[in-house]
């Protein structure tokens, strides 16, 4: 494979991040280029699925992070992706956390992150999504995922923080997912704690359906991501609270601050995606898919580098999947490879669609 032998190689003698902002650059600068150069997304009628009133041609999405201020959305249905999600985009511009902040342990599969939301804020982020929506029809949905500004504080003050970022972009989104899981914003998690997860996602709802009444159109779903460091008593609690509040899905889940499965060198502070988060991020969608009895829609995330990982996530309740830390270490077509395996395996087992195989190893 030419990534493995010739790209991965090189990339890796540079900083993560710089290796990471230089790719995103040039995959912006196709991006902009004539709609020409843009292909139909991958997709094959096994593959293809209705999650929340939208067609995703196939169910390998990017995960939140890689193009958080939504440079090179068009892109990445030519790698083989079904859906993009952008962000975490944050209501004020910020820098994030001081350099070095990604670090990457190839003998692992995994990366640890502490980029603590470095975003250009909601307000150009949205400029930049409303130019790229007038100027053509994206072929795969989007999702803008949005999280809270380091300064803000003050329950009253955050939500204030969510809600303009809401505001701003949930218009030009396919679907809207509320970051309260990133370890690297202080304070953060609290939010997936059941009062505050209740009054942030019932405000989000509310709002929603305010501004879709006045736009005459049907309200934009929301997904709330979480952590994989919950009991299942937290997570109960969750799926109580996203129900009651009526958001539409889960996405779980982000990066662990736990190390299990991981040898001692990994020291470094910050969330650890990849291989050793892959068994955790099954067993909280296997266990949400079980409490939420298949009702909501779930997205799948953590450690999926191939289809056999896709497929035992979707078996186990995701309707979707994502990858990003497969992407770094498998390469760009990773998607496509997924997918091309995800339909022999269902060849195989004489699944016609996505939505039989759907939970059906909980
Ligand atoms: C460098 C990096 C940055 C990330 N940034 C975000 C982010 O801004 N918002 C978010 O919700 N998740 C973020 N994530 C988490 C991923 O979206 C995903 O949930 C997690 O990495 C597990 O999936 P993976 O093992 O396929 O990487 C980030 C992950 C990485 C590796």
């Amino acid at each position: 494979m030419i990534y493995r032998r010739a790209i991965r190689p090189l990339l890796f003698t540079q900083d993560p991040e710089i290796a990471h902002e230089r790719t995103l650059e040039m995959l912006a600068i196709a991006s902009g280029l004539p709609a020409g150069l843009s292909r139909p997304p991958y997709t094959h009628s096994r593959l293809i699925i209705e999650v929340a009133g939208m067609t995703f041609p196939n169910p390998v999405g990017l995960a939140a992070g890689c193009d958080k201020n939504g440079k090179a959305i068009p892109i990445w249905a030519n790698f083989g992706f079904g859906f993009v999600e952008t962000g975490t985009v944050t209501a004020q511009p910020q820098p994030g956390n001081p350099k070095p902040r990604v670090f990457r342990f190839p003998e692992q599969g995994a990366l640890v992150n502490r980029l603590g939301f470095n975003s250009d804020g909601s307000e150009v982020v949205a400029k930049r999504i409303s130019k790229l929506r007038r100027g053509r029809k994206l072929s795969t949905p989007l999702g803008i995922n949005i999280g809270k500004t380091k300064l803000v504080s003050g329950d009253d003050a955050i939500l204030d923080d969510y809600r303009t970022s809401f505001r701003r972009l949930s218009r030009l989104a396919d679907f809207v997912v509320i970051n309260v899981s990133s370890p690297n914003t202080p304070g953060l998690r609290q939010w997936q704690e059941k009062d505050k997860l209740g009054t942030l996602l019932k405000m989000l709802a509310e709002d929603g359906i305010a501004l879709a009444q006045k736009r005459n159109v049907p309200p934009v779903p929301l997904f709330v991501k979480i952590s994989p460091d919950m009991t299942e008593g937290d997570m109960a609690e969750v799926v109580e609270v996203v129900i009651e509040a009526g958001i539409t899905g889960i996405i779980a889940t982000n990066t662990t601050i736990a190390r299990e499965g991981v040898v001692s060198h990994v020291e470094q502070t910050g969330g650890l995606s990849g291989k050793p988060l892959k068994d955790r991020a099954a067993t909280v969608i296997r266990q949400l898919y079980r409490m939420t009895e298949g009702k909501i829609p779930l997205i799948g995330v953590g450690g999926i580098f191939t289809a056999q990982d896709a497929y035992e996530r979707i078996r186990a309740g995701a309707s979707l999947v994502q990858v990003y830390t497969g992407m770094v270490y498998e390469g760009p077509f990773v998607a496509r490879h997924i997918n091309t395996g995800l339909i022999k395996l269902m060849e195989r087992d004489g699944v016609e669609t996505l939505a039989e195989l759907v939970g059906i190893g909980k």
